[in-house]
């Protein structure tokens, strides 16, 4: 595996590739980065992932300085596993050698609910840095997981509408064995909170099976949920029950729908989603 820190590097170590398939992500590697690495590589070759903590996507009151660094581990895990033909491994100074004036700004609809709603000017920061990130790559394909759902619709979004080239697969989400979704947010957790976090995985399933049960009343169904996370000592941020293609409110039509929620255990903040 070829490990570059520059994209003038990058560019050259790429000419002439025109099926790349690729993995951009913000580090401290984990199965479910490496599930979505097998996923690129089903879908093209080479296949190229990105480790870089994005400070454009990170509030003032969010934790870019505590987010864990490790590309020295990353490294060794993604050689140990050989999923990664080429690792791009920028600095700050090297994705944003002047300020980023420029933004991709998603619509409103898509990008100031739910997540956004909370972290207001989060799926910017995303979206400018995975522009960019596919400027300097190129890929062919793009693999994002379905953990973080809304990033995904909005990437989605983002390549139909500025026409990109780059075809965006979803990587389904890797779980922990008692359910919990696998994040490098994780690592936040003490040993109490860790054994209560599965929690939110278990409500969101028991909301699925309310609603395949019939359960009609979604707003009470998202409360229920809200008010049991709650009642364990969890602050909810959301829980909503959302149509899978848009993210919007779901209306009299069969669409397929997603339920997405968010909550602070402590100090973390977690989230997850299934599919209903
Ligand atoms: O999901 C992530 O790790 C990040 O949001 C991404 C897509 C790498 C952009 O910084």
């Amino acid at each position: 595996m070829n490990v570059i820190h520059s994209v003038a590097e990058l560019r050259a170590a790429l000419r002439g590739q025109d099926r790349i398939a690729f993995v951009p992500t913000m580090g401290n590697l984990h199965a479910g980065h490496l599930a979505l690495m097998q996923t690129a590589r089903a879908h093209g070759d080479p296949v190229v992932a990105s480790i870089f903590v994005n400070p454009l996507q990170f509030g003032a009151n969010e934790d870019f300085d505590r987010y864990p660094r490790t590309l020295h581990d990353d490294i060794a895990t993604l050689r140990a596993h050989n999923v990664v033909d080429t690792l791009f491994a920028p600095t700050v100074a090297e994705m944003y050698p002047e300020p980023q004036g420029f933004r991709v700004q998603p619509p409103g609809d898509l990008g100031d609910i739910l997540e956004g709603e909370f972290r207001p000017g989060f799926f910017s920061g995303v979206a400018t840095v995975v522009l960019k990130l596919f400027s300097c790559v190129q890929p062919r394909v793009a693999v994002f997981g379905k953990k973080d759902y809304q990033q995904w619709r909005v990437v989605h979004a983002m390549c139909r509408q500025f026409s990109l080239p780059t075809e965006i697969v979803a990587g389904e989400t890797t779980r922990e064995p008692d359910g919990l979704a696998m994040s490098s947010r994780n690592r936040y957790l003490d040993a109490a909170e860790r054994a209560e976090a599965p929690r939110l995985y278990r409500e969101l399933c028991a909301l699925r099976d309310r609603i395949r049960a019939g359960g009609g009343d979604f707003p009470a169904l998202e409360a229920r949920a809200a008010n049991a996370l709650a009642a364990a000592g969890w602050q909810p941020e959301y829980v909503a029950i959302r149509r899978q293609t848009d993210l919007d409110r779901p209306g009299d039509e069969q669409a397929p729908l997603v339920a997405l929620a968010a909550a602070r255990l402590g100090t973390t903040r977690l989230i997850d989603n299934v599919e209903i």
